[in-house]
C-alpha cells in the first residue's frame, strides 16, 4: 500500500516537473492550466498526508515557506564581474576593432548576441544536479544567500536533467515580466501599498524577501547568460568550446535561456541585431536595456582576458534610457471625453529615449498625493513605448522647500466652469457639465471621427475645434449636414480641404455595426466590447432596448459595463442623437449572424484561434488584416506565445517568425491568407 502511494507521489513529481520544464523552458503548454493545478493540488494533499515520502525537490517547494531572520553572506568562488558599456554603433565598432587588434589583426570573429535583461544578476549552484545554493551578485565578491527565494522561481529546476557536471554554477538574470509587474502593482495599490517604479525594482524587492512565500507570489522569471564554475563535465557531453555551446548545453539540462539569442559572424549583423532588438523592445514581454555582444570562442575569450572588472571579450550596448530627470514647471487640468479631469505635468523639456518630452501624465488626484509632488520639484519621468510619459517619483533629496508650491486640484471645470465631482470609491474626478462642456464635446467629436470608430480622416482634431468654436457644428450628427459654402467661410479653409472633408464624411456613412457602437463613445465600451455587442445583437434598436441582465450574459461584459450601456441609451439626449445620425443617412452594416451555413461552415470559422500578424503585407495594412481576422472570429494579439495558433507572416518578418517556428506555430503567408479571405467572401475587390 505505502509502496503504491510513494510511487504515485514520485510519478506526480516527475509529471509536474516535466510540465513545468515544457512550459517555462521550452515555451510549450501540454495541458490546460486547470488540469495542471489539479495535479499540483493532488501532490500537495498526498505530501501533507504522507510527509515521510515527500521528495525534497518536489515542485510544491516552489511556493516558498521558510521565513528567514536575515540573509547570510556567500563568497563567490569565481568573482561576478560586470560589463563595459557602449551606447551606439560607433562604440560597437571600436569594440570590434579592439577585439581584432588584440587577437593579432585577424579578420573575422564569431560573436554571440543576447538581450541585456533588466533585472538582477544571480548565481545558482547545482551539486550533483541539485540546486543547493543561490546568491545575489553583491559587490561581485560577496553576495547574499537567496536560495529559498530562488527556489520559488517556476522556470528553474531544483533537479537538473542528466548528464550534468558534478558541480555547475549557473549565472543569469532574475527579472519580472511586464504583465506580472502590472498585476503586482495593481495588488500593491489595492492593499494601500506603494507600487514599484519599474519591473527591475519589483524583481529586486521580491528577491530580498525574508518570507519566500512572498517571493513565490511575485512570479519571477530567469534566463541564464553564463556559467561560473563547473567541475567534472560527463564524458558523454561533446567538448564545449563556445559560449553558445555552453548555453545550448545547459538548456538541455533544463535551464531557460532567452529565445532572442543569436550567433552572429559579421560586424554589420551585430548592428542589425542591435537595431532589430531595439525596434522590438516595447513589444517584448519583459524589459531590456540593451544588447550584450560576446566573443563566442572560449579560447579567444581567454586570450582577450579582462581589464579591471570587465571582460575584454564582451560589451553591453545600451539603448537610450527610458527614464530621465527634469523639473515640474506647472500642472494643467485636461478634460476628457467623459469629463474625466487629468492632471498633466508641464515639464522642463528633457530627452527620454531619444524623444524630447515636455508633458507627462499625473493620472489623478490620488496619484499626486501618492507621489507627494509639488510644483518646482525635481521629478523622474518614465516613457515606455508610445504611451504618454509618466512621473514616477520626486527627487525629494533635492527639494528646496522655499521654492515649491502645492498643486491645487480644481473644483470647477477649467473649460465650462461646471462643478467637478468625484464619486465615492472612484479615482477619477469629472466635470459635471456633460455635453454642455465644450471640452467633452470636442473629445467626443474626435473620438467619433477616429480610426477605430467612423474613420473620417478628412476632419482632424484642429478642424473639429474650429468647427465647434465657430458654431458650425454642435454635435456629431451635425457633421453630416455640413455645406461646402459654409466651410469656405472659415479662415484658412481652401476649396480642396473642404471637398476632402465632405468626401470623407460622406464615405463614412456605411459603418460596420461594431464601429458604429464604438464611435458613440459609451463609457467603458472599447473596440473589443463593441465587437461583442455587434456580434450578439441583430440590430441597433435591439441593443438600445436591452437590459443589464441580458448584457451580463455576454463574454467580457460585467455589471459596470452593462450599467453604462443601459444608462447611455436611457438618456433621451443620446436616443435623439442616434436618431439624428440615422436620419442623416447613416446605414449600419450588420454582420452575418453566427450560424452554420449550408456547407456546414460556421460564419466565425476562426473562433478559438489566436493570430499574430508580422512583417509587411502588400495587399492590406496590418489594421485591415486584423479587422478581417477579427470578423472571422479570431483573436489577434501582438506577440507570439504558447497560446498563438497562427502567425500571418508578411515580407521581412523578423523575430516573431523565428519565435513562432520555435514554438511550432502554423505560419500563414500572405497568399494563403488572401485565399482564406476569398474562401469566406472577404477579399477586397
Ligand atoms: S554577461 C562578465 N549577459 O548586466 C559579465 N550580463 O553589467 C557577465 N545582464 O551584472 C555578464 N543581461 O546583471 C551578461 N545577456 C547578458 C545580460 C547581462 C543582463 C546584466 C547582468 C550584469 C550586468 C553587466
Amino acid at each position: 500500500m505505502s509502496e503504491a502511494i510513494k510511487e504515485q507521489m514520485d510519478t506526480l513529481v516527475e509529471t509536474i516537473n516535466r510540465l513545468n520544464y515544457n512550459y517555462h523552458v521550452l515555451d510549450e503548454t501540454l495541458i490546460p492550466d486547470h488540469e495542471f493545478d489539479a495535479l499540483f493540488q493532488e501532490l500537495k494533499k498526498l505530501e501533507a498526508e504522507y510527509p515521510q515520502y515527500k521528495d525534497p525537490n518536489s515542485p510544491t517547494e516552489k511556493v516558498g515557506g521558510k521565513i528567514l531572520t536575515g540573509f547570510t553572506e556567500v563568497r563567490h568562488e569565481k568573482p561576478m564581474l560586470s560589463l563595459d558599456n557602449a551606447f551606439n554603433a560607433e562604440d560597437l565598432l571600436s569594440f570590434h576593432q579592439r577585439v581584432l587588434e588584440r587577437l593579432g589583426n585577424i579578420t573575422q570573429v564569431d560573436y554571440y548576441a543576447e538581450p541585456k535583461l533588466d533585472g538582477l544578476a544571480v548565481s545558482i549552484l547545482y551539486e550533483n544536479g541539485r540546486l543547493v545554493q543561490a546568491a545575489t551578485r553583491g559587490d561581485g565578491v560577496v553576495g547574499e544567500d537567496i536560495t529559498e527565494n530562488i527556489r520559488t522561481i517556476r522556470a528553474l529546476p531544483h533537479q537538473l536533467t542528466a548528464p550534468f557536471p558534478a558541480r555547475l554554477e549557473i549565472r543569469g538574470e532574475v527579472f519580472m515580466r511586464k504583465s506580472v509587474f502590472e498585476k503586482i502593482n495593481t495588488q500593491q495599490l489595492k492593499r494601500g501599498l506603494k507600487p514599484f517604479a519599474n519591473p527591475r525594482n519589483a524583481a529586486a524587492g521580491s528577491l530580498r524577501q525574508l518570507d519566500s512565500k512572498i517571493t513565490a507570489s511575485r512570479e519571477l522569471s530567469f534566463y541564464c547568460y553564463g556559467i561560473g564554475l563547473f567541475e567534472e563535465v560527463p564524458e558523454s557531453v561533446a567538448p564545449i568550446e563556445q559560449h553558445s555551446a555552453w548555453l545550448e548545453y545547459v538548456h538541455t539540462l533544463g535551464i531557460p535561456i532567452s529565445q532572442l539569442n543569436e550567433k552572429i559572424d559579421h560586424f554589420q549583423d551585430l548592428v542589425a541585431y542591435y537595431q532589430k532588438i531595439e525596434a522590438e523592445r516595447d513589444s517584448l514581454p519583459f524589459e531590456i536595456d540593451g544588447v550584450v555582444i560576446k566573443v563566442d570562442s572560449l579560447q579567444l575569450q581567454e586570450r582577450l582576458g579582462f581589464v579591471s572588472r570587465s571582460p575584454r571579450f564582451a560589451i553591453a550596448v545600451k539603448f537610450p534610457a527610458m527614464e530621465a530627470r527634469t523639473r515640474l514647471l506647472d500642472v494643467d487640468f485636461q478634460v476628457g471625453r467623459t469629463g474625466a479631469i487629468t492632471p498633466v505635468a508641464r515639464l522642463e523639456p528633457v530627452e527620454v529615449g531619444g524623444v524630447v518630452v515636455s508633458n507627462a501624465t499625473l493620472h489623478n488626484q490620488d496619484e499626486i498625493a501618492r507621489l507627494g509632488v509639488m510644483i518646482n520639484d525635481e521629478v523622474m519621468i518614465h516613457r515606455a513605448g508610445d504611451v504618454i510619459p509618466k512621473v514616477t517619483r520626486v527627487v525629494i533629496e533635492d527639494r528646496n522647500p522655499e521654492c515649491v508650491r502645492e498643486i491645487i486640484f480644481p473644483t470647477e471645470c477649467p473649460i465650462c466652469g461646471s462643478p467637478i465631482i468625484r464619486l465615492e470609491g472612484e479615482a477619477i474626478a469629472r466635470c459635471s457639465g456633460g455635453l454642455t462642456c465644450d471640452a467633452q464635446k470636442l473629445e467626443g467629436l474626435k473620438h467619433f471621427v477616429s480610426r477605430g470608430a467612423m474613420d473620417i480622416d478628412g476632419v482632424g482634431g484642429k478642424w473639429l475645434e474650429i468647427l465647434l468654436k465657430e458654431k458650425v457644428i454642435d454635435s456629431i450628427a451635425d457633421l453630416y449636414h455640413l455645406r461646402k459654402e459654409r466651410l469656405l467661410e472659415l479662415p484658412r479653409m481652401g476649396e480642396r480641404s473642404a471637398e476632402k472633408m465632405l468626401e470623407s464624411i460622406e464615405g463614412s456613412k456605411n459603418p460596420p455595426f461594431a464601429r458604429f457602437i464604438y464611435a458613440l463613445g459609451i463609457r467603458e465600451v472599447g473596440e473589443a466590447t463593441a465587437r461583442t455587442l455587434a456580434q450578439h445583437f441583430p440590430s441597433l434598436s435591439e441593443l438600445m432596448a436591452t437590459d443589464e441582465i441580458t448584457l451580463m450574459q455576454l463574454a467580457d461584459i460585467g455589471p459596470v459595463v452593462a450599467k453604462r450601456i443601459v444608462e447611455f441609451f436611457a438618456l433621451p439626449h443620446h436616443r435623439e442623437l442616434v436618431q439624428a445620425l440615422l436620419n442623416a443617412g447613416i446605414e449600419i452594416q450588420y454582420p452575418a449572424p453566427i450560424q452554420e451555413t449550408e456547407n456546414g461552415r460556421s460564419e466565425l470559422p476562426l473562433l478559438g484561434e489566436t493570430w499574430v500578424i508580422t512583417g509587411t503585407l502588400s495587399h492590406y495594412d496590418r489594421n485591415e488584416a486584423k479587422e478581417k481576422l477579427l470578423s472571422l472570429g479570431a483573436k489577434v494579439t501582438g506577440s507570439v506565445s504558447k497560446s498563438t495558433t497562427k502567425l500571418l507572416a508578411g515580407e521581412k518578418a523578423g523575430s516573431k517568425l523565428t519565435q513562432a517556428e520555435k514554438l511550432g506555430v502554423t505560419i500563414v503567408d500572405e497568399a494563403t491568407f488572401l485565399a482564406l479571405l476569398a474562401d469566406y467572401g472577404l477579399a477586397n475587390a
